[in-house]
């Protein structure tokens, strides 16, 4: 294991036993993410982001699911090897989960000061004094004044119920946190906050985040590195850079093409045609093929493997060569790989316009996309 890797998933197989057949969620997912670092998992819906993320937490509901194979490996330890036990003291302590649905994650009659500081007890042994003055600084960590410590959910806000489970999530400065579309309930001002409230505290407290999400957009705002999956499979893999503007693989162009840009010339967005393959029948070859305009007979036979096309950038596709990059646009040429290129390029004010996919993917740019085309 590289030193720097705090989380390395080697060859990681998750399968749901079903009574209509054996649903395919994960199939030999390999990954790693560094001490600091924050990788973006995308991927549209049923792709198994959440199963991924359950497998790490080691929360895989048994029965249906099984854990065929693989090694998730966290600060040296095979999580799937650890006992009961262990992996609760695992769980909160190191890692922390915000789960798909936050608004059915916090119990009803207790007041949420109470939840955040019976998380705090669980996992460091301080008095019940001790533990509910710390949750009232993670209140206000997460922007809610401590004085609401006394009072239920149903009195917050749905973007204040997020900041609580955020609150909890954190409450034990976890080490790695997973954060499951974590804004996909709340509306779009109160989403910006919530990622801000992440991404700050992803910089303050030196957190490591996996963000789930189908949203490009999102992504490039927090994260550094970015995952896309596929019925399953991880099909590009590779630094912000790499993804948004040397983008490799048939399925991510067509999740951008599907997306909109502010000064690009096309009027009509360009969805990827068809629909994932049934997990329980995956098609042989490469699971794309059948929405792939690239696709070839080779790739009807063979899966194929994940290969690095330029260091750190992964791409699984026969035929990726070198026209994925024909998608990148002039600006992108400027801007190569490099994510400190991205971040400075986000951090620099007098920068006219968005230049690069990442840019045209953020959600303003898309208003005001609509905005132009309601107005023409
Ligand atoms: N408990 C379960 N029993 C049977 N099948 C399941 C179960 N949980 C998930 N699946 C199946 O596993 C596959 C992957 O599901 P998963 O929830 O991981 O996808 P996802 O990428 O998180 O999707 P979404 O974006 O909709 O949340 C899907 O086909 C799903 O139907
Ligand atoms: S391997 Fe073939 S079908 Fe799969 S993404 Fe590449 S070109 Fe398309
Ligand atoms: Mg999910």
């Amino acid at each position: 294991m590289n030193n720097n890797n705090l989380l390395e998933i080697k060859n990681l197989t998750i399968q749901y036993k079903t009574d209509n057949g054996l649903v395919h969620a994960v199939n030999d997912l390999s990954l790693s993410l560094e001490k600091g670092e924050s990788l973006g998992l995308v991927g549209e819906t049923g792709a198994g982001k959440t199963t991924t993320a359950l497998g790490i937490m080691n929360l895989v509901p048994d029965p249906p699911g099984i854990i065929v194979g693989g090694e998730i490996q966290f600060e040296g330890r095979d999580l799937l090897k650890l006992n009961k036990q262990d992996m609760r003291k695992v769980r909160g302590e190191k890692i922390s989960m915000v789960f798909q649905d936050p608004m059915t994650s916090l119990n009803p009659v207790m007041t949420v000061g109470k939840q955040i500081a019976e998380s705090i007890s669980i996992h460091e042994s301080l008095s019940r004094k001790e533990a509910e003055r710390r949750a009232v600084d993670v209140l206000e960590m997460v922007g809610i004044p401590g004085e609401r410590f006394n009072e239920y959910p149903h009195q917050f806000s749905g973007g204040m119920r997020q900041r609580v489970v955020i609150a909890i999530a954190l409450a034990c400065r976890p080490d790695l946190l997973i954060a499951d579309e974590p804004t996909t309930a709340l509306d779009v001002t109160i989403q910006a906050q919530v990622l801000d409230l992440i991404s700050n505290l992803k910089n303050e407290q030196q957190t490591s985040l996996i963000l789930i999400t189908h949203d490009l957009g999102v992504v490039a705002e927090i994260c550094e590195k970015v995952a896309i999956m596929y019925a399953g499979r991880l099909v590009e893999y590779g630094t912000l850079g790499d993804i948004y503007n040397h983008t490799r693989h048939p399925y991510s162009i067509g999740l951008f093409s599907s997306i909109p840009s502010v000064d690009g010339d096309e009027k009509r967005l360009t969805p990827i045609p068809g629909l994932m393959p049934d997990p329980i029948n995956l098609p042989e070859g490469c699971s794309f093929w059948p929405r792939c305009n690239r696709a070839t007979e080779e790739c009807k036979k063979a899966v194929p493997a994940l290969t690095e096309s330029e260091p750190g950038h992964w791409v699984r596709c026969f035929h990726a060569g070198l026209e994925g990059s024909s998608y990148k646009n002039d600006a992108s040429n400027k801007n190569e790989t490099s994510k400190q290129d991205d971040t400075s390029k986000k951090n620099d004010a007098s920068r006219k316009g968005p230049q690069t996919h990442a840019e045209y993917a953020d959600t303003e740019s898309a208003c005001k996309f609509l905005g132009s085309l309601v107005s023409e």
